[in-house]
Formats: structure tokens, C-alpha cells, sequence
């Protein structure tokens, strides 16, 4: 595993709690050999995995989007040719009238929670509300972001930049992507293997795709302590200027920390700057990381 990570590519899904400023610190404080299995059951964009790059992945969410997504790039039905067609086509079409652009917005939504297509969720993922990824029980129903100049030709470049940088990681490396719920994958986990979890926060309002409740993150922190057999780390925020995480208590790994600003989420609440966690399993913090006593 790399310990150093200078320079973090983005992929080209966005979503909220996405980890992009997070990736050196989690990379500098895992010791692992590498030599099992990386296991990402709360993938999401994949950031931390993508950057990370280990020779065997298992990549999974519960969202069947993302996992198409990258199935198609694995696949080769989508590439950075395709990408730019499409995107090219499509913001012309946003960006003909500024006074249209709205209701285009929620007919490519239309048409996705239609035909599911991988391009279309790229598009609304790159023209909506701040990267958010939300369902609802009628579908995707982020509302539209109302940026100027949405899909310029720089934009449009940068993310074919991502989806070419994305795919060359997928297919050079022994990963697969499925859809499943975290419990069903984590079950096949080994002690060689690393699991890198990143569950979503419970009590705050967005649903990614489904709720997640105190339960729910009870449940995982019973399984993470009792049935993972190799190592983990648990990513989650530590506190912010009103309050700590309480939640982190039922981890009994070893606490690490990194100050970190958010920038994704509607709400400007989420734009401060907030202390995270990484809970990472006692045996596998890299010796240079010093684990905080709380
Ligand atoms: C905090 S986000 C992960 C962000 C990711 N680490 C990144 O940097 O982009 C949480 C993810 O968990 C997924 N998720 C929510 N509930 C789940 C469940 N029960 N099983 C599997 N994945 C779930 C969501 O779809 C979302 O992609």
C-alpha cells in the first residue's frame, strides 16, 4: 500500500461526504501489506480506493448507479470519448436558453429514472445542487443547481480527464463492483483482507439512496468489532465547533484525526470546518500516526 499519496485525482462522481481531501491522511495511517482483498462497502465515488490503487478490490454500495457507472467504464461501454459526445450535446442543449436550462435539468432527471442510463446520471451528477446524490421514492430527485455556464468546454475536459484517469485505474487493476447492501459483502471478508468503511452519518437529513439510522451504524459497529477478521478503518466526523461525534465510542479501534472543510451539501453548515476521524483497528495504524486518547 502507498503510504504517501502527494497528488489526489478525482473521480469523475461526485457526492456529499465524498473523501477527496482525506485520502493522504487515510493512506499515511494504514499498515497493511496488500496482499488480501481492499474491501469499500460504502464506495460512493470511490475516491479512497481509486487513489489508494490495491491489486484486489472489492468495490460495493448499495446504490446501483455508481456500481453501473463503473461497470460500464470496466466494461468499456462508456469512455472518455463517449463521455465528451455526450456531455458536449447535452450542456449545448442545458445552456441554449439560460431561462431553459431548468426544465432541461429535470428532463434528463425524467428520462433517468426512466432508462437508468450511466450518462444521464453523470450529467445531473455534474449539473445539480452542489455533486448531491439523493432518491427519493420517485427516483433521483436532487433539484436543479442553477451555476452559470454549467458544462463549459474546461469542465467538460475536466471530466473526461476523470472518467479516462477512473477507467485506466478499473481495468488495470483486479477490482470488481457490485451492488449490495454492506452486511452481504463484509460476510465474505478474510483475515488477509482490509476494509475500509465510510457508512453514511445517521440524523443527518440526506438519504443517498435509502435511510441510515443510529441502528443501522450500531449494527455496523457490533459487526466491525466482533466479526471483521484482518484490519479496518472506519472513516467519520470527530467534531465541529458545536459538538463531538458520540457515535465514534462504539469503535474500539485506535482514533486518528485530520481537520477538514467540507464543501459539498446544501446546507452552509456543511461548509465548515470539521475534525475527522479514521477509527482504525488496533495492529494496523501506521507507525508514524500517533492515535488520539479520548
Ligand atoms: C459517506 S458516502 C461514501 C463516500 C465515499 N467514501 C467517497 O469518498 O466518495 C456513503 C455511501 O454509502 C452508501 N450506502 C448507504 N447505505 C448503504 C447500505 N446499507 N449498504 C451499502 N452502502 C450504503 C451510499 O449510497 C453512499 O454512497
Amino acid at each position: 500500500m502507498p503510504r504517501e499519496i502527494t497528488k489526489v485525482h478525482v473521480p469523475p462522481i461526485k457526492i456529499q461526504g465524498i473523501k477527496t481531501k482525506l485520502v493522504p491522511f487515510i493512506a499515511a495511517s494504514l499498515s497493511w501489506d496488500g496482499n488480501g482483498v481492499w474491501y469499500e462497502p460504502f464506495m460512493g465515488s470511490g475516491v479512497v480506493g481509486f487513489n489508494i490503487a490495491p491489486k484486489r478490490a472489492i468495490f460495493s454500495d448499495n446504490n446501483p448507479y455508481i456500481i453501473q457507472f463503473y461497470q460500464d467504464l470496466q466494461r468499456g461501454d462508456l469512455d472518455a470519448a463517449v463521455v465528451r459526445d455526450f456531455l458536449t450535446a447535452e450542456g449545448a442543449k442545458l445552456c441554449q436558453t439560460p431561462a431553459d436550462a431548468r426544465s432541461y435539468y429535470y428532463r434528463v432527471r425524467e428520462r433517468f429514472n426512466q432508462s437508468h442510463s450511466s450518462l444521464d446520471f453523470l450529467f445531473l451528477q455534474r449539473s445539480n445542487f452542489n455533486g448531491m446524490i439523493r432518491f427519493g421514492p420517485n427516483g433521483y430527485n436532487v433539484p436543479f443547481g442553477r451555476k452559470p455556464a454549467r458544462f463549459s468546454p474546461a469542465l467538460i475536459t475536466k471530466i473526461v480527464h476523470q472518467v479516462a484517469w477512473a477507467q485506466q485505474q478499473i481495468q488495470s487493476h483486479d477490482w470488481q463492483f457490485r451492488v449490495a447492501d454492506w452486511q452481504d459483502v463484509l460476510a465474505t471478508v478474510s483475515d488477509r483482507d482490509f476494509v475500509y468503511l465510510d457508512p453514511p452519518y445517521a440524523g443527518r437529513s440526506t438519504d443517498y439512496f435509502g435511510s441510515w439510522t443510529a441502528e443501522d451504524t450500531e449494527a455496523l459497529a457490533n459487526w466491525t468489532n466482533t466479526r471483521i477478521p484482518g484490519g479496518y478503518a472506519l472513516s467519520m466526523w470527530y467534531k465541529n465547533k458545536y459538538r463531538t461525534n458520540d457515535a465514534l465510542h462504539q469503535w474500539h479501534g485506535e482514533l486518528l484525526t485530520d481537520e477538514h472543510y467540507y464543501f459539498l451539501g446544501g446546507k452552509t453548515v456543511n461548509r465548515n470546518a470539521m475534525t475527522e476521524a479514521l477509527v482504525v483497528k488496533k495492529g494496523y495504524v501506521a507507525p508514524a500516526q500517533r492515535p488520539v486518547i479520548i
